[in-house]
């Protein structure tokens, strides 16, 4: 009898286990979804694909650049001397924005939705503008974005 109740008690212990191990693995990604990026701390630091740092000077006049920031694909365009930083995701159904510097405007091929310099939706089918992100540089040149 003595065993009987050791063997359920184990198997109750056990079966909490397994509950309590499969709910920590099923609630830690939506607790990491959760969690803001921005508390992430460090550097949001604009990079080519392979993760390496874009330096201000590498981007020319009139130029733009397409990489990734903490925020996801990213466009770096500069005009003016003056570098403009912007979401290259289109706010109508994701794809992919590239800038056309004789048109002044940042182009989705999808669905040829148009934004402005400052990346207001101006036609097309995108229902609000791209995100923009404040552009500085640091010390060595690297491109820095919040
Ligand atoms: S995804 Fe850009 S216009 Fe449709």
């Amino acid at each position: 009898m003595d065993e009987n109740i050791s063997r359920r008690s184990f198997l109750t212990k056990l079966i909490g286990v397994v509950f309590g191990a499969t709910g920590i693995l099923f609630a830690a990604p939506v607790v990491k979804y959760l969690i803001p990026k921005s508390s992430e701390g460090g550097e949001n630091i604009f990079t080519n694909a392979d993760g390496k740092p874009i330096l201000e000077n590498e981007i020319k006049e009139g130029a733009s650049f397409t990489g990734l920031s903490r925020s996801g694909p990213t466009i770096i365009i500069r005009r003016g001397g003056k570098l403009r930083a912007l979401s290259a995701v289109c706010t109508h159904l994701g794809c992919l924005v590239k800038w056309v510097p004789n048109e002044d405007v940042f182009f989705c091929p999808c669905h040829a939705g148009k934004f402005d310099v400052n990346g207001a939706n101006i036609s097309g089918p995108p229902p609000v503008p791209l995100a923009a992100y404040n552009v500085e540089t640091a010390n060595d040149g690297r491109i820095l974005l919040s």
